[in-house]
């Protein structure tokens, strides 16, 4: 291994400049994403808590072993969507530890419209469930919800990825011996039941937790019969009669210490793919990419000298493609395949980034892409990038990728790897997308970065200076998936 060296100086003036415009846009993101956190407005967050009900964070917090991380995902989802009110589309989702067990969460946030589902929030859950049937974990659901929000259920019910996917994922999922657990803690009206009475073991807490088709109001509209929620579909109901729930718990604490117990019971998860090492921090400060960001055209080799261990690499050649860096490194202590591409991808360069995944899958080494590339006229150049998409779309061991800069064209599919298979895709605030071959520029009509996370074109903005964490988060959660066949 090589130590990537720095030409950076930190203090030089304009270094400065540009690191803090980028904290600036970083800032932002903060800002945003802890009004998003917040969830529903005031008074629908106090009803929540008076009705003896824990916030849906609270809820996540409190399932999982103290102290260690959330990997949360997309959570600007639905941002500037709806009017502006459906934070984080109304659900929460991402990866965490259970009684020492990596497990994929959804939740919904039942002080947002009730918990209902829009477009953005079915997208959003069978992303989640995508990760966790590629990655083999576990499936958490918390369920508080009324089922579709009504007045846009034409957009997300009838098709194939709509609400309806969902319940197909967790029977595939359940058929591999991917764990279902639903605790119902509120309101499961409608499409909402089908998910815990789709899931392997149901929790359902009494006198808060209600499971069915139809609610009181619409069973005296049809029968003229007055009948309770709990009467309907309560706890006793679920977990005494119809046998839809297995667990009866007193109030939402004891549902998630039940939860905590089933996850310690499940059969024990897969071997790892790859050994992990001890991380060792780079030797250049990650927060130096702040500053190297804000240059014209940043060198891909200082980006890796600021993200990977000891800041070092085993470079493959790149005579001819100076916009790429790539080679064998540790990155927080994960064995990787790494490639970081700055600049118009040329005829070399993508040769370059192919034979480094064509090695990875031949190693069956996670793959770890930094694109900020766009597209270069060369003759060859279409014949290499098709080769590159191909690599990449039967690339067998997982692939994590960071939009880090403007992505244009082919070179935006084959390194986001969004539409290849891409495990994780992450963006910097500085991503921008672009169909256009020739560069990146408003007159161009590139997407920027909020409007893609929004839609869930990735799995969430992060600060590049906090990147590392979050890759060696994502790695942990790729690394004890069954290595069979190409993605999907
Ligand atoms: N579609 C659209 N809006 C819905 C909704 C739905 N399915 N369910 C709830 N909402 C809205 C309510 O109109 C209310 O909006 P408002 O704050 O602008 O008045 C908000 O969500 C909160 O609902 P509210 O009834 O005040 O809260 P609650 O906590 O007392 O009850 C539910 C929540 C989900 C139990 C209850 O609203 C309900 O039963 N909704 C109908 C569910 C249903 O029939 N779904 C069928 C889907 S296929």
């Amino acid at each position: 291994m090589r130590p990537l060296g720095t030409a950076v100086d930190p203090h030089h003036p304009r270094f400065v400049n540009a690191a803090s415009r980028l904290a600036g846009q970083v800032e932002q993101l903060h800002e945003l994403a802890a009004l998003a956190r917040l969830g529903g407005p005031e008074e629908a967050r106090a009803k929540h808590v008076q009705r003896g009900k824990l916030l849906p964070r609270q809820r996540v917090e409190s399932v999982l072993d103290l102290g260690t991380p959330f990997l949360e995902l997309s959570p600007l989802a639905a941002h500037g969507m709806y009017g502006g009110e459906v934070p984080g589309a109304g659900c929460i989702t991402g990866i965490g530890t259970v009684r020492g067990r990596l497990v994929t969460i959804i939740a919904n946030d039942a002080t947002v419209n009730g918990g209902t589902y829009h477009p953005v929030s079915v997208t959003k859950s069978l992303r989640a469930q995508e990760i966790a049937e590629r990655n083999r974990l576990p499936c958490l659901f918390m369920v508080d919800s009324g089922g579709a929000f009504l007045p846009l259920q034409s957009e997300m019910f009838a098709d194939r990825e709509h609400g309806g996917r969902m319940f197909y994922n967790q029977a595939r999922m359940s058929s591999k011996g991917i764990p279902q657990i639903a605790l119902v803690m509120g309101s499961c009206t409608a499409g909402g039941a089908y998910v815990p009475a789709m899931s392997d073991e149901v929790v359902i807490v009494r006198e808060q937790g209600t499971i069915f088709l139809a609610g009181p109001p619409l069973v005296l509209a049809a029968t003229g019969e007055r009948v309770s929620a709990e009467e309907l579909g309560g706890g006793d109901v679920h977990a005494r009669v119809s046998g839809v729930a297995d667990h009866l718990a007193e109030d939402d604490s004891h549902a998630l210490e039940l939860a905590r117990g089933i996850v310690e019971n499940l059969p024990p998860a897969g071997r790892p793919l790859w050994e992990r090492k001890k991380p060792v921090e780079p030797a250049h400060s990650p927060s130096e990419l702040h500053g190297i960001l804000g240059e014209a055209a940043p060198d891909p080799r200082e980006v890796l000298a600021r993200l990977l261990d000891a800041s070092l690499l085993e470079p493959l050649e790149t005579a001819g493609a100076p916009e790429v860096a790539a080679g064998f490194a540790r990155l927080v202590g994960h064995p990787v395949a790494v490639a970081a591409a700055f600049g118009a991808l040329g005829t070399a360069g993508a040769r370059l980034v192919a034979r480094l995944v064509e090695l990875a899958g031949e190693r069956r080494l996670p793959v770890v892409f930094l694109a900020a590339a766009g597209e270069a006229g060369e003759a060859g150049r279409v014949e290499a990038m098709a080769a590159l998409m191909d690599r990449v779309a039967r690339l067998s061991s997982p692939l994590v990728s960071v939009i880090a800069g403007p992505t244009a064209g082919a070179a935006h599919v084959a390194l986001s790897a969004r539409s290849l298979g891409a495990r994780f895709v992450f963006a910097w605030p500085t991503a921008a997308i672009s169909a256009t071959g020739m560069g990146v520029g408003p007159e161009n009509g590139p997407i920027d970065p909020l409007h893609a996370t929004a839609r869930i074109f990735d799995d969430g903005l992060v600060d590049p200076a906090t990147t590392r964490e979050v890759l060696g988060l994502a790695l942990e959660a790729t690394r004890r998936s069954d290595y069979r066949g190409r993605n999907p």
